[in-house]
This record gives structure tokens, C-alpha cells and sequence, in this order.
């Protein structure tokens, strides 16, 4: 019989090899995922990114309530196929101020991360009021009583009081006081409008 190898030890020793296995993968997952915590691109907000203004703020959360994150995801992938159809994939740096983040995992509809600026506030209007008047097969639902709720300024207000408290979101002390007179009068179709305008809008503009 041969002489007995390193390899063959560590083939015959169970323990030996669980304990080397762990430290392999130790190394290489601190290797993937240290870096990570350094990369300007993943702790830094984009360039020119600013927190949601309290009437995008306002169509967030509609955005929310009506789980339209069902259906639809916000992360453009860095594939070909992606990039051609919806514009620059998405990087971690744009999503600093989003709490909390809406990448979801479906996609009945298309990806709305560069939606922001492809089409104008009455298409999205005509299309939430009434989905299949401007996209014949379209299966969205139809979202008739966004045109009649109103939004509470008070209440984000408060939001951006908690976001700038709790998790330093750059909101000066104006855009706060301002936040109930600017929502005044604003429809919660205009508020989830302003929000869709303004998705993903920051990349495409700076690269
Ligand atoms: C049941 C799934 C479903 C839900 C829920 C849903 N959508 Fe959609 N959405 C779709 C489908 C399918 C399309 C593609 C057909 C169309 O344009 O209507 C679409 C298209 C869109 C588009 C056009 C995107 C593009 O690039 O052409 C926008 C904007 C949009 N949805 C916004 C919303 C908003 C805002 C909500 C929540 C108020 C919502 N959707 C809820 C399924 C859904």
C-alpha cells in the first residue's frame, strides 16, 4: 500500500475535514462579503440621491397600502436583457433612503425601478384609473379611489421627523415645517404620481 497522503488523512478523518470545509468557506465568504462594507457604491448614498420630498414620501406609502410591490419589483438586474428593456440596472447606493426597500421577488408587471420619466403624469393617471383604456391586455387592477383620497400632511410630517431622527435621513428642519401646507389639497393620485416620477431617476441622470 502507498504511504498515507496528507489528502487521504484528511479524506479518512471526518472531524479534520468538517473543521478544514468551515475554514474554506470562512475565508471565502469573508473574501465576497468584506469588501462589501468598503465599496463606495454599496455604503454611499448615489450621487445627487435625496431623500423621498414629502409628496413622494406620500405616494410611497400608497404605494404600499396597495401592494403594488406585489406585482411589480424595483430592481433592475445587470443583465443584457434587463438593461435594454428598463435602462441602467440598479445599484445598492440608490436605495439608502428606502425604508423600507420595495426590490421585491415578482414580476407580474415590468420592473418599475427606471420608471420615473418614461411616460407623462396623465398617462400614469389614465392607466391607474383605468389600466385597460391605455394597455388593452393589461391584468393590473384598476385603483379608481386614489383620485379621491386625500393625503395627510401631519402625518408625514411625522415621517420625516421619525426618518430624520432615527436614521439621519438629510431632511432640513423647513422641509419638515413645510410638509403639511405643501401636501395640502394633494390627491393621493398626485402623490403616487410624483413618486413614480421620481423612481429610479438618479443614475439615469448621472451616468
Ligand atoms: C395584479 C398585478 C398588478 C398590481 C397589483 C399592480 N400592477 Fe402595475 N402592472 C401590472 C401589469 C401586468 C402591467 C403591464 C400592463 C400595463 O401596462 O398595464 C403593469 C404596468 C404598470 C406600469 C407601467 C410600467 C411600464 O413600464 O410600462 C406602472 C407604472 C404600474 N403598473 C404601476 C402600478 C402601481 C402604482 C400599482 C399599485 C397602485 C400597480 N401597478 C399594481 C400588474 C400589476
Amino acid at each position: 500500500m502507498a504511504a498515507s497522503t496528507g489528502h487521504e488523512k484528511v479524506e479518512k478523518n471526518l472531524g479534520l475535514m468538517i473543521i478544514l470545509i468551515i475554514l474554506v468557506i470562512s475565508v471565502g465568504g469573508l473574501i465576497q462579503i468584506v469588501p462589501l462594507f468598503y465599496m463606495k457604491d454599496m455604503i454611499e448614498p448615489a450621487e445627487g440621491l435625496k431623500p423621498y420630498s414629502a409628496i413622494e414620501l406620500a405616494g410611497r406609502d400608497i404605494y404600499i397600502r396597495e401592494s403594488c410591490n406585489v406585482c411589480h419589483s424595483q430592481m433592475v438586474r445587470p443583465f443584457r436583457a434587463e438593461t435594454e428593456r428598463y435602462g441602467h440596472y440598479s445599484v445598492a447606493s440608490e436605495f439608502v433612503y428606502d425604508r423600507p426597500f420595495l426590490w421585491g421577488s415578482k414580476r407580474t408587471g415590468p420592473d418599475l425601478h427606471r420608471v420615473g420619466g418614461r411616460y407623462s403624469d396623465e398617462w400614469h393617471i389614465q392607466h391607474l384609473m383605468d389600466p385597460r383604456s391605455v394597455v388593452p391586455e393589461s391584468v393590473m387592477p384598476a385603483y379608481p379611489w386614489l383620485a379621491d383620497g386625500m393625503v395627510d400632511g401631519e402625518d408625514i410630517k411625522g415621517r420625516m421627523e421619525t426618518l430624520k431622527k432615527y436614521f439621519g435621513h438629510p431632511y432640513s428642519q423647513e422641509e419638515i415645517d413645510n410638509a403639511p401646507k405643501d401636501l395640502e389639497g394633494v390627491t393621493e393620485m398626485d402623490a403616487i404620481v410624483a413618486y413614480l416620477q421620481g423612481m429610479g431617476t438618479t443614475v439615469k441622470t448621472v451616468r
